[in-house]
């Protein structure tokens, strides 16, 4: 019987979702059944800390190694149980323009004889996916970020399940609130577009939610804080995406520089807002950023599900020899698109049909009439 090797690993920042999607990708692709229909043994390589795992297979400093090793069903029986991902990860791009180290993933690939690779990523990982891909690597991708800011899906990995830690931590929120009269501002992650602070704010009934797509007005949001008050609201939930900016203004950051694809480090809206609103309506106003608590804890049941699908699709696509494709989730549908259509621009709440520029929350109709 023919034999091929399916290399797997996951990129970028960890999240709920990925340990379920490598377990299936192991199953499927290690399926006995499965094997007999389709002639073709295949063998799985688990491929730890992305993409570093294919610069520094043996290992280096930052781990000992060795950083390639054969995954059996066995092993991953449980893993979908489990938050983070048991490969690791790492924001190491091998198409760095200040340390380009494409050719030795490229050697590496031929070395260990991967014929086939499953990068589950975000728009980083997949993107570097995508250049494989074009330089001849037999590549697929599987979406995940809890941004869910990657194209051509309407699903990525990890989000559900971060829309639940950020529900939770509000609840928990609103007895401080409520018993002090205090307004809470939470700042959610999400970089450049507001799904998380959207649908979270919408899922914990937030009173106001801010996001990057919108740029907000301060007075407004003090107008809309006020007349909460008046209405005779006790406390206030707002919801601000880390990415937000008040008109005329920048993104507030956590730290100086960027990451090794470009990417500001994103923080900090929060709490200038809840000073700026405490100065101005005289509302004792507290802030909490609920930073990678987001993308912590064990899968919720729709990321278990959803990575079992995506696992398994994406082994089917390894074996109708359709390459350089994401699997999706599209209108209710488990499909694939093109990684390029994929990484190729962000994938942003579209401000006029989803959200209320005067409520400065979720829209409030959602049928014509
Ligand atoms: O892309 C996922 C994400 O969690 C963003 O929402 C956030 O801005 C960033 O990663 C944080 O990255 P790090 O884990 O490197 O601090």
């Amino acid at each position: 019987m023919e034999k091929r090797r399916i290399g797997v690993l996951t990129g970028g920042g960890d999240c709920a979702g990925l340990n379920p999607a490598i377990k299936w990708v192991v199953k499927t692709a290690l399926d006995d059944r499965l094997r007999k229909t389709r002639k073709i043994e295949y063998e799985v390589l688990g491929i730890r800390d992305g993409w570093k795992g294919l610069i520094y297979p043996e290992g280096d400093d930052d781990f000992l190694g060795p950083r390639i090793l054969t995954l059996t069903e066995e092993m991953v029986r449980t893993w979908d149980r489990y938050g983070g991902t048991n490969l690791g990860t790492s924001r190491t791009n091998p198409f760095d323009p200040k340390n380009d180290r494409s050719q030795i993933v490229l050697e590496n690939l031929e070395r260990y004889r991967i014929d086939y690779l499953v990068a589950i990523g975000g728009e980083d990982t997949l993107g570097v996916a995508n250049k494989l891909y074009r330089q001849g690597v037999k590549v697929v991708g599987i979406p995940k970020t809890i941004d869910k800011d990657l194209s051509g899906t309407d699903y990525t990995l990890g989000f559900e399940t971060a829309l639940n830690v950020i529900t939770e931590e509000i609840d928990r929120l609103r007895t401080t609130a409520g018993s002090h009269k205090r307004i809470f501002v939470v700042e959610t992650m999400g970089r450049h577009a507001g799904w998380l602070a959207l649908e979270g704010g919408e899922s914990s009934g937030a009173y106001i939610i801010l996001i990057p797509e919108y740029d907000f007005e301060m007075e407004r949001v003090y107008e809309l804080v006020l007349e909460g008050r008046r209405k005779g609201t006790r406390y206030d939930i707002i919801v601000v995406a880390e990415g937000a900016k008040p008109k005329g203004g920048s993104e507030i950051l956590k730290e100086e520089g960027v990451d090794s694809f470009g990417h500001k480090i994103l923080g900090g809206i929060g709490e200038y807002l809840a000073k700026e609103i405490m100065k101005s309506t005289g509302i004792e106003t507290r802030s909490i950023t609920l930073s990678h608590l987001q993308r912590g804890g064990a899968p919720c049941a729709y990321d278990r599900r959803m990575g079992r699908y995506f696992g398994i699709a994406a082994v089917d696509l390894i074996v109708n020899e359709d390459f350089g494709k994401m699997v999706s989730y599209r209108n209710g549908r488990i499909t694939s698109v093109g990684l390029e259509e994929a990484v190729g621009k962000l994938n942003l709440v579209d401000v006029e049909t989803q959200y209320d520029t005067e409520r400065y929350n979720g829209r409030r109709t959602i049928l014509k009439y």
